[in-house]
C-alpha cells in the first residue's frame, strides 16, 4: 500500500507557520508589511500581553473585496504576483502568500476589510484555520487584522515564548525596523491600550533613527548618499568616536526591506575599519536601492536574507561611499573652517624642502595603483649642505604636495616633550602625536606600495636570521605572500629558521626580529583562510608601528614639517591604524573660556 499522502491544508499551514511565525514579533512584521503593501497612509498597531494575548494591526489602505477575504486565507494566494516573471521584479514587501494562512493556523484570527468603492465591509473570523463566522460590518475603508491567543493550539511552541516584556521588546524592534525607512506613512504603536511610540509621516529617517541611537548620536551622525542612480546607497553613519563594543547596530535595507545581510554588514565594517580601534564597531543605517531584477529576495521564508546578482559591485559601492563620507567628515573636523583666512604655511625657505622626485616609466598619473606604469623611486635630490632627515625621507607621490602651493593651513610651532608637534591653526592649537601620526602615514604608504605593482625595497647589509617554533614557522609560511607584497622578503633557511634579506625601503631602522615576533603574535588568531585584506591589514599595522618615529625622539624642524604635511595630505587624518587619535585641538574659544576671558 502506498504510504505517501498529501497533507491536509490545515496541517500544511501549521508547518509553514513554523517558519513564518516564530514569535509575536513575526506576526507584527507580516501584518505591517501587508498594510504597507496596501498603500496605507496610517497604520496603528495595538499589542496586548506581549503579543501573546492579542495583536491588532489597522490600516487605511486599499482594503480587500469581500470575496478576496476568503482567498487571503488560502495558501499561495496573493495579489502581488501574477506571473513567474514578477518573481524577479518584486516591488512589494510580501509576495509569498503565506503569512495570513500561517497566522490563521496558530491564532484566532479576525480580518475586517472594506474597499473604498463599497459602503460596507466584511468581517471573517477564523479559529484554528477554520472559518467560523462571516458578517457584513460598517467600517472606514481599510483593513484591521486581529490575531489573538497565539500558539494556543501548538503547546510546544507556546512554551518557547519568553516573558511578555521580552516578546514586547522584540515587537518594538520589529516595529521600528519596519517603520524606519517608510517616512511617508504614519505609524503608531499602542501597548495594552496606551500609546507607546509614534512616527508621524513626512519626516526624514533621521527623525525616526533617534529612537534607536538616542538624540545625541543621531544628531552627530553623518549622512551620505552615492551619486549613482542605480544601484544607489545612502544612509547615516555614526562618528568613529561614538563606536560600540559589539556589531549589533547595523541596519541595512534593500529596496525598503530590512535585511540581515552578511555582505552589506561586512561592507560597512570594512569601510569603518581604518577609523576604528580593534574591538570597536560602528552603528550605521544603510539604504540600498537597486533594480529589483538584480536582487533575489526569495531565499528565506521571512525574507530576511537576499542574494545579489553582482555582489562585488554592491560591496564596492557600499565600501567606497561610506569611506568617502567618513573621510570627508574627518577632513572637515581637521581643517579650519575658512581656509582663506589662515596664515600660509610658514616654510618660506623653499630650499629646505626637497620632495623626492619620481621617474615614471609610463606617462601615468599620481596614483600608484591604477596607472599600471612602474614607478621607480630614485634617490632624493638633495644639496649636500642639507642633512638627510633620518626616517622621513621617502615620500610617495600621494603625499607629495605641489611645490607651487604650500599647505595653507598650518604654522609649525615646536616639539613638546619630544613626543608632540605643536601647530597653530586659525582656530587655535593643534597637537599632533608624532608616533601615532607617523604610524598612520607609514601605514598608508606601505598599503599603497602593497597595492601597486612595485614596492621599493632595500637590501640589508647583513641578512637577518630568525629562529622560530615549528608552529610559528608554519604561520610565517602563511604570511609570506602578504609580507612579500609589502616588501619584506622572508625565506625558509633550514628547518625552523627564516632569513630576511630585503625590507621595505620605508622601514630602515627596524628591529626585524621584534617585528617578526609581533607579526606572529598579532596574527595568531587570524586563521590563514580568513580574508586576505584583513590579514594584509594586520601586517601593515604591525609594520607601520615598528617603522615609525617613536615618542621621545627629538625631531628636526624639517622632519616635523614633512610629517605634518604628510599627515595633512592623508584622506582621513584622524586616527592611527590602531584607532588612537592622531591629534588634539584646543581652540581659542576653549582657551578663552578656561582663562575666563569670556
Ligand atoms: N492589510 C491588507 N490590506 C489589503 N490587502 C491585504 C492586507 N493584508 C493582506 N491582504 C491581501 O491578502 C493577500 C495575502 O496576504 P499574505 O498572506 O500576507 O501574502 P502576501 O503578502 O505575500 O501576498 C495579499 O496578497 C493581499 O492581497
Ligand atoms: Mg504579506
Amino acid at each position: 500500500m502506498p504510504k505517501i499522502h498529501i497533507l491536509p491544508e490545515i496541517l500544511a499551514n501549521k508547518i509553514a507557520a513554523g517558519e513564518v511565525v516564530e514569535r509575536p514579533a513575526s506576526i507584527v512584521k507580516e501584518l505591517l508589511e501587508n498594510a504597507v503593501d496596501a498603500r496605507a497612509g496610517h497604520v496603528v498597531v495595538n499589542i496586548e500581553g506581549g503579543g501573546r494575548k492579542r495583536i491588532v494591526v489597522a490600516d487605511d489602505g486599499v482594503g480587500m473585496e469581500p470575496d478576496d477575504l476568503f482567498l487571503a486565507l488560502e495558501r499561495h494566494a496573493t495579489s502581488k504576483l501574477a506571473s513567474e516573471a514578477d518573481l524577479f521584479d518584486i516591488r512589494s514587501l510580501g509576495f509569498r502568500g503565506e503569512a495570513i494562512p500561517s497566522i490563521a493556523s496558530v491564532t484566532n484570527l479576525t480580518i475586517e476589510s472594506r474597499v473604498r468603492e463599497l459602503d460596507v465591509g466584511r468581517r471573517i473570523t477564523v479559529q484554528g484555520g477554520i472559518i467560523r463566522n462571516v458578517e457584513e460590518i460598517t467600517m472606514q475603508p481599510g483593513t484591521r487584522v486581529t490575531a489573538s491567543r497565539l500558539f494556543h493550539n501548538t503547546p510546544v511552541r507556546l512554551k518557547f515564548l519568553k516573558t511578555p516584556q521580552t516578546e514586547m521588546s522584540h515587537i518594538t524592534d520589529m516595529f521600528i525596523r519596519t517603520a524606519l525607512p517608510l517616512t511617508e506613512i504614519h505609524f503608531r504603536l499602542d501597548v495594552d491600550g496606551k500609546p507607546n511610540l509614534e512616527f508621524p509621516a513626512g519626516a526624514s529617517p533621521k527623525d525616526r533613527l533617534y529612537i534607536l541611537w538616542g538624540q545625541r548620536l543621531t544628531r552627530r551622525a553623518v549622512s551620505f548618499s552615492s551619486d549613482t542612480v542605480e544601484p544607489r546607497v545612502s544612509g547615516y553613519l555614526i562618528l568613529p568616536e561614538d563606536s560600540r563594543t559589539a556589531p549589533r547596530h547595523l541596519y541595512a535595507y534593500v529596496n525598503g526591506r530590512w535585511v540581515r545581510d552578511r555582505l552589506l554588514h561586512k561592507a560597512i565594517l570594512d569601510a569603518y575599519r581604518p577609523f576604528l580601534t580593534k574591538g570597536r564597531y560602528p552603528m550605521a543605517l544603510l539604504f540600498l536601492d537597486l533594480n529589483p531584477a538584480k536582487v533575489d529576495v526569495n531565499v528565506h521564508p521571512t525574507k530576511a536574507e537576499v542574494r545579489f546578482t553582482d555582489p562585488h559591485r554592491i560591496y564596492n559601492l557600499v565600501v567606497s561611499n561610506i569611506k568617502a563620507a567618513l573621510d570627508a567628515h574627518a577632513r572637515s573636523e581637521f581643517l579650519p573652517r575658512d581656509v582663506s583666512e589662515v596664515e600660509p604655511w610658514q616654510v618660506g625657505r623653499k630650499q629646505d624642502y626637497h620632495p623626492i622626485r619620481f621617474k615614471e616609466a609610463s606617462g601615468g598619473g599620481r596614483n600608484l595603483r591604477g596607472s599600471g606604469g612602474n614607478l621607480h623611486i630614485s634617490e632624493p635630490v638633495r644639496p649636500a649642505s642639507v642633512p638627510a632627515p633620518r626616517i622621513l625621507e621617502t615620500s610617495s607621490p600621494q603625499y607629495r604636495l605641489p611645490e607651487t602651493s604650500p599647505v595653507p593651513f598650518v604654522k609649525l610651532l615646536a616639539q613638546l616633550g619630544k613626543s608632540y608637534i605643536l601647530c597653530e591653526t586659525r582656530e587655535g592649537l593643534l597637537i599632533l602625536d608624532q608616533h601615532a601620526a607617523h604610524e598612520r602615514v607609514t601605514y598608508e604608504k606601505l598599503k599603497l606600495g602593497a597595492a601597486g605593482t612595485s614596492v621599493s625595497r632595500q637590501m640589508l647589509l647583513t641578512p637577518e636570521v630568525v629562529e622560530l617554533s615549528p608552529k610559528e614557522f608554519a604561520r610565517i609560511q602563511d604570511l609570506r605572500e602578504n609580507l612579500n607584497a609589502v616588501g619584506l622578503e622572508v625565506r625558509p633557511f633550514g628547518e625552523r629558521t627564516i632569513i630576511i634579506r630585503r625590507v621595505p625601503a620605508l622601514l630602515k631602522q627596524i628591529d626585524i626580529t621584534a617585528l617578526i615576533n609581533e607579526l606572529l603574535d598579532d596574527t595568531a588568531d587570524t586563521p590563514p583562510s580568513s580574508d586576505e585584506v584583513g590579514l594584509l591589514d594586520h601586517v601593515l599595522i604591525v609594520m607601520a608601528c615598528h617603522g615609525s618615529i617613536r615618542s621621545g625622539q627629538a625631531l628636526s624642524r624639517e622632519e616635523m614639517e614633512t610629517l605634518v604635511r604628510d599627515v595633512l595630505s592623508l584622506d582621513s587624518p584622524l586616527h592611527c591604524p590602531h584607532g588612537r587619535p592622531i591629534w588634539k585641538k584646543i581652540t581659542f574659544t576653549e582657551l578663552e573660556k578656561e582663562l575666563k576671558r569670556r
